[in-house]
């Protein structure tokens, strides 16, 4: 919670009514999880841990949440998953994804898929092209995944326990300040697959016969004032009853200017020089700093 929140949720509610199908959706498998997770949110989570913004009072429509912010109110139950989903996405400044286990590996251990999600701020990535699909498909073009993270990535959310909650982070730059993105964020590798990867069409890919041609002509089109710091805060825990996993993650964007004003220009300057020298150098092609990296290095060093 922050002093974003208001701008943010206009801008949540007009990106939920410009891209509804690729904002919400909750398979039929999905609906309880989905319910308890509203459940605990407005009865419990929110009026407990931000009180000052979320009240539970009662109204002659019964027990409701009141969003003082807003000044509107969240039924305690809602219409339908559907709705509660749209009612988190307005109000919440979080994008939700639900995970079930879904499928069984040959070991007989869970394979979890995404089934319901109200993702606002999407990175670069189509969430509905996404759901149904377990965790090793849906991570296909991000480098590195399926050699050092896949074995040990499905095992690792089976023993996530109720109570706990999993936390990371994540950066980028962004060449615009468009929270939604469905596409053009990334480019993408077939380094781990040995196969071309769907693209949805706005994301460049190794495969593309004008490669080097689109690089250079995206290059030229960079302005740095354009650019943003774009960083999520990540979390993972599991639902006591349905046992669902809840993915959520907060979005941040920083004008280039404010990281300079804060000092930490040749931080990230020197952080995005590494992301070709880690131990998966192909994630500077992933984040698209071969596009990028060039004018906003020189921009954050002087
Ligand atoms: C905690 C365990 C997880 C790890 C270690 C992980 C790792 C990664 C990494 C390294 C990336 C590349 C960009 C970045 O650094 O964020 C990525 C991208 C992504 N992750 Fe995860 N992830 C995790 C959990 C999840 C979960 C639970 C979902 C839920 C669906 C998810 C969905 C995605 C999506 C949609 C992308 C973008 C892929 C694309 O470019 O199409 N991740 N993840």
């Amino acid at each position: 919670m922050d002093n974003t929140y208001r701008d943010r949720m206009h801008i949540r509610r007009s990106v939920m009514d410009e891209h509804r199908e690729a904002t919400l959706q909750c398979n039929d498998v999905a609906e309880p999880a989905v319910l308890e997770l509203y459940e605990w949110m407005v009865t419990t989570y929110l009026p407990k841990r931000f009180p000052k913004v979320y009240k539970l009072i009662e109204t002659p429509l019964g027990l409701q949440l009141h969003n003082t912010v807003s000044n509107t109110y969240l039924p305690i139950q809602p219409a339908s998953p559907l709705a509660a989903l749209e009612c988190l996405g307005e109000h919440v400044d979080t994008d939700f994804l639900i995970l079930l286990p879904s499928s069984t590996a040959a070991d007989g251990s869970p394979i979890y898929h995404l089934q319901a999600f109200a993702t606002m701020f999407p990175a670069g990535f189509s969430t509905k092209d996404k759901c149904g699909q377990p965790l090793a498909s849906i991570h296909a073009p991000v480098p590195g995944y399926a050699a050092k993270l896949e074995r040990s990535m499905d095992r690792f959310f089976a023993r996530i326990e109720v109570g706990r909650v999993v936390q990371r982070t994540n950066w980028s730059i962004s060449t615009n300040d468009r929270l939604f993105s469905d596409g053009g964020n990334h480019m993408y590798g077939d380094v781990d697959q040995g196969k071309p990867i769907d693209t949805n069409n706005k994301t460049l890919a190794v495969g593309n016969p004008d490669l080097d041609q689109k690089i250079e002509q995206q290059k030229r089109d960079v302005v740095v004032d354009d650019c943003r710091l774009r960083c999520e805060r990540q979390t993972l825990h599991r639902l006591p009853k349905t046992k669902a996993l809840v993915f959520a993650f907060k979005t941040y964007l920083y004008r280039l200017e404010e990281v300079k004003e804060e000092g930490l220009g040749p931080v990230l300057a020197e952080a995005i020089e590494g992301l070709g020298k880690g131990s998966v150098p192909d994630m500077a092609f992933y984040k698209r700093g071969v596009v990028w990296g060039e004018k906003v290095i020189e921009y954050l060093n002087n």
